[in-house]
């Protein structure tokens, strides 16, 4: 166990505005983009999270030239594009989205050796799908010793497009053969693809160096792939999961908050659910202002993929009902190990039942601050708005985790008058 965590004194009201950051799981695929690219990427809006320094480590690896000025980061080729060398394998594993470079890798240089990827510990998050899709784009693949070896089998070391149809629906899969696609010969057509706005953030990203990939947004994308792809200027769309959590941190201290630099539309359902509590929100130009009642009604819901209702905001989701008056049924359908928050959220006087991965959550009038530990990125920022309504102070392990995902967590929840901090034990 890290030795950080987050210390929170609950049971103020919060006032004020927060800026969302870039999203996570969008700017780790555009960085990966990079390996396609034969000019430099400038990205903007991009959070300062530890998946990023991660992720940047892993692209300097292969021979990546990578320089970062507050949200904005510039990527190009240093010398000759390699593959990852074996002394960064630790980084693979510690991140999922490492896993968005075999395609790029694959399109660029004909053979991929990577690493197997790691990330949250939410569900055994196989690799199938990516791997039987980019067979179909010719390529053969061999497990060894924790390394996936991978050979493009035509000649000319060139993937060749062909029309895929993924058995479930899978973000990674989609971005993976999109990337791989963009550099084939012929056109791809990818069916049964994600929908999330992130897939379409990297479709609008590899159109503006080069690639033509259509229909991003919907479960059918056409790629016609081209011969060489160079650099652009891109700027990463909002993050809506960390917007859902303010959203939901907002409720669940029945706070008036606005947010700037937020995308509604990605949120739809999200502030459906929201609404159905017995939040209001209000919209202009730039803001959005949710105006939560004091007393929140219990709402079911069940995670879906996209316009579904995100599992990612399903644990921050599970605190709110905590609170709430009846009871609320919540369902994960998209990762078979995403509950580890229910005991430590029963710790802190929550009544919540669990069968299986649908969990029965009875409201309760108050929260005790406690001491509990966050096992995952998105259970840890539950625990920590559960803190933020519970009486008294509370201490939250698994710090860890809530960096490599939300930037400056506690600064933003701050700035809203709450009393939250990251500390060090001694
Ligand atoms: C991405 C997001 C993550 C989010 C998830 C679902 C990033 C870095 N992470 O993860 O935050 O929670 O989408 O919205 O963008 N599956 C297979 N075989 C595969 C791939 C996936 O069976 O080859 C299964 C997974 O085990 C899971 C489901 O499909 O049950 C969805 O996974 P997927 O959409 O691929 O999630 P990630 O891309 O890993």
């Amino acid at each position: 166990m890290n030795n950080k965590y987050i210390e929170v004194k609950g049971g103020k009201s919060l006032e004020g505005k927060i800026k969302i950051s870039g999203a996570k799981n969008s700017a780790l695929v555009l960085m990966a983009t990079s390996i396609l690219a034969k000019g430099q990427i400038n990205l903007f809006n991009v959070p300062q999270i530890r998946d990023v320094a991660i992720m940047s480590k892993i692209l300097t690896s292969m021979g990546m030239y990578i320089t970062s000025n507050e949200d904005k980061l510039e990527i190009n080729i240093k010398s000759i594009l390699h593959q990852p060398q074996e002394v960064f394998t630790n980084l693979f594993h510690s991140l999922r989205a490492s896993f968005f470079c075999i395609g790029p890798i694959l399109a660029r240089l004909g053979s991929a050796k990577i690493p197997l990827p790691g990330g949250c510990s939410i569900g055994s998050r196989p690799i199938d799908e990516h791997i039987s899709a980019l067979e179909k784009l010719g390529v053969q693949f061999k497990f060894k010793n924790n390394y996936l070896i991978a050979e493009v089998i035509n000649p000319k070391k060139r993937l060749i497009g062909t029309i895929i149809k993924f058995n479930c629906k899978s973000v990674g899969a989609t971005k993976t053969l999109i990337m791989a696609a963009c550099l084939a010969k012929g056109r791809t057509i990818l069916k049964n693809s994600s929908q999330e706005p992130e897939i379409v953030d990297l479709a609008n990203i590899l159109n503006k160096m080069g690639a033509k990939v259509k229909g991003a947004g919907t479960e059918c994308i056409t790629i016609e792939g081209v011969e060489s792809l160079g650099g652009c200027d891109y700027t990463v769309m909002p993050d809506r999961i960390e917007a859902g959590t303010y959203l939901i941190a907002a409720a669940m201290t029945r706070s008036k908050i606005t947010f700037s630099s937020i995308e509604p539309k990605h949120l739809k359902e999200v502030i459906n659910k929201l609404e159905m509590c017995g939040c209001k929100f209000e919209y202009s130009d730039k803001y959005l202002t949710i105006i939560p009642n004091q007393i929140l009604n219990s709402v079911d819901i069940t995670t879906l993929p996209y316009p579904g209702f995100p599992t990612d905001l399903q644990a921050p989701f599970m605190a709110l009902m905590t609170t709430a008056n009846g009871v609320s049924t919540i369902k994960e359908t998209v990762f078979e190990n995403r509950m580890h928050h229910v005991k430590e959220l029963n710790k802190m006087g929550a009544q919540i039942s669990l069968k299986d991965n649908t969990a029965k959550v009875v409201g309760v009038k108050k929260l005790k601050a406690s001491s509990v530990i966050g096992f995952d990125l998105r259970g840890t920022a539950a625990l920590a708005i559960a803190g933020l309504y519970a009486n008294g102070k509370s201490i939250i392990q698994g710090l860890e985790h809530l960096e490599r995902g939300y930037e400056d967590f506690a600064l933003k929840l701050q700035q809203i008058g709450a009393e939250i901090r990251h500390k060090k034990q001694n």
